[in-house]
């Protein structure tokens, strides 16, 4: 397998856990390279069924090695808890996660101030894991790394200066209380020595990794319709989901990366604020929710379902450089009569056909769509292409084209066993 990036080419959910599982049999390292526990990756095998949220899924198989980057920001309360629960499950991490000592941390600041800019400024529908606070932090020059958590004066200095003017906001502007240094200094040094063993020069490792031809695949948590430059700005996530973010949020080269495959739900879905042109009128809505189970894996809420838009994969896949497609949840579809396919928007008298930037477009403009047949049938049995009822192959091959990116994997289910490859 060569060194591959897996990404969320719509607004995340797209059953990259799944993918990334199914990859991981032929990898040697998985690396998660941005986000944090804002992200919610499921793993279902046989009758066990796995929410990763920090740690990579590739973590699931035995003897992989799964690294956090330096793109990564890790709440270590949320780290110990998925260690905690994985090792309850009879999974040890011991000896192969490894966290980059560059990735930043997330203090209970951060995510007070992402619920407090939820309440009173705009709402973005956050995961409230503090997730934008502690970018912005890391961007302003003043967050606090994983390696100041093992050295007792560095955290003593950055943390007295944060606090200074954290409290300040959190009382002057947000008219609620501030944090105790001593008991957040005490409470951040003991996650050090807890998880000082797992912290690391992440880069040296993967590097030497690949200079001995090993394996690497990239875990990218959301999708790219989140990334903060080229999502639906400001509804958006703070990192780089795609796949250029692989590169600067592991330290590994683009000239080292070999490969982008691009995880895309046969539908669409949302969570959180922001527009949305394909999304689904209230009963269609609520029945693909319950038959696609669309309920956040991080925080429970509702998922916002919508037709396939071709605009948005289009544009992951430019973006991305996507090299090929893996379909998600097609079996969510098994009963509808028809099925419909966004190929372009119209708004103000003007027709796009490549995906706007602007949010105003976005969420005035009325989609296009096309009209395909159903195919009636249950496909979560279906173990071959070719044993796919012949409407279901219409509607992928009528996907195919308008990516103009070849589908390689179609998953009907979400046991590891309930995928297929395209073939020829
Ligand atoms: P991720 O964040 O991209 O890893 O996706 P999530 O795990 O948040 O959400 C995807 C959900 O769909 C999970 O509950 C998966 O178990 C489930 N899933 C994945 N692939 C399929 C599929 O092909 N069919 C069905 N019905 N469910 C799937
Ligand atoms: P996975 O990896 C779906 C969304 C939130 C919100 C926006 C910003 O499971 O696909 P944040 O807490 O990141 O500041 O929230 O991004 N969001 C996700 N939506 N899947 C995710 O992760 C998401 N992570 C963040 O709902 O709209
Ligand atoms: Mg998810």
């Amino acid at each position: 397998m060569p060194n591959t990036v897996i990404v969320g080419a719509q607004w995340g959910d797209e059953g990259k856990g799944k993918v990334i599982d199914i990859f991981a049999a032929k990898a040697d390292y998985v690396v998660r390279y941005q986000g944090g526990n804002n992200a919610g990756h499921t793993v279902v095998i046989g009758k066990d069924s796995f929410v990763l949220h920090l740690i990579p899924s590739g973590i699931l198989h035995k003897g992989k090695v799964c690294i956090i980057g330096n793109g990564v920001v890790v709440d270590p309360k949320a780290l110990l808890e998925e260690i905690g629960t994985l090792e309850k499950e009879g999974i040890s991490v011991n000896g192969r996660l490894f966290i980059s000592e560059e990735a930043h941390v997330i203090f209970p600041y951060h995510k007070i101030l992402d619920e407090l800019k939820e309440q009173k400024l705009k709402k973005i529908g956050t995961t409230k894991q503090g997730i934008g606070p502690c970018y912005a932090d890391k961007v302003a020059r003043s967050g606090i790394r994983m390696i100041d958590l093992l050295e007792e004066d560095t955290l003593k200095e950055k943390l007295q200066h944060n606090l200074e003017e954290k409290n300040a906001i959190l009382t002057r502007i947000y008219n609620t209380g501030g944090f105790s240094f001593d008991s957040l200094y005490g409470e951040y040094l003991d996650y050090g020595k807890k998880i000082k063993r797992y912290i690391c020069n992440t880069k040296q490792i993967l590097n030497d990794a690949i200079k001995k031809k090993k394996r690497v695949l990239f875990e990218g948590a959301q999708g790219t319709l989140l990334d903060v430059d080229y999502g639906t700005y400001p509804f958006v996530t703070s990192s780089n989901s795609t796949a250029g973010g692989a590169s600067t949020g592991t330290g590994v080269g683009p000239t080292k990366i070999d490969k982008v495959i691009g995880v895309v739900k046969a539908y669409t879905t949302r969570v959180g604020e922001g527009p949305f042109p394909t999304e689904f009128t209230p009963d269609l809505m609520e029945k693909i929710r319950q038959k696609g189970k669309e309920f956040g894996a991080t925080t429970g809420r509702p998922r916002r379902c919508g037709w396939f838009d071709s605009l948005v994969v289009r544009h992951s896949v430019m973006i991305n450089g996507i090299d090929e497609v893996v379909v998600t949840k097609l079996d969510v579809l098994d009963d509808l009569d028809s099925i419909k396919i966004c190929t372009g928007y119209r708004f103000g008298g003007k027709a796009y056909t490549d995906f706007p930037s602007s949010i105003k477009v976005l969420t005035g403009c009325e989609p296009v769509y096309e009209e395909l047949p159903g195919w009636k049938k249950d496909t979560t049995r279906v173990t071959s292409y070719s044993k796919l009822p012949p409407n279901a192959k219409n509607y992928l091959k009528r996907m195919q084209t308008l990516l103009k990116t070849k589908i390689v994997l179609i998953s009907v289910g979400s046991e590891r066993s309930q995928t297929f490859s395209k073939g020829a």
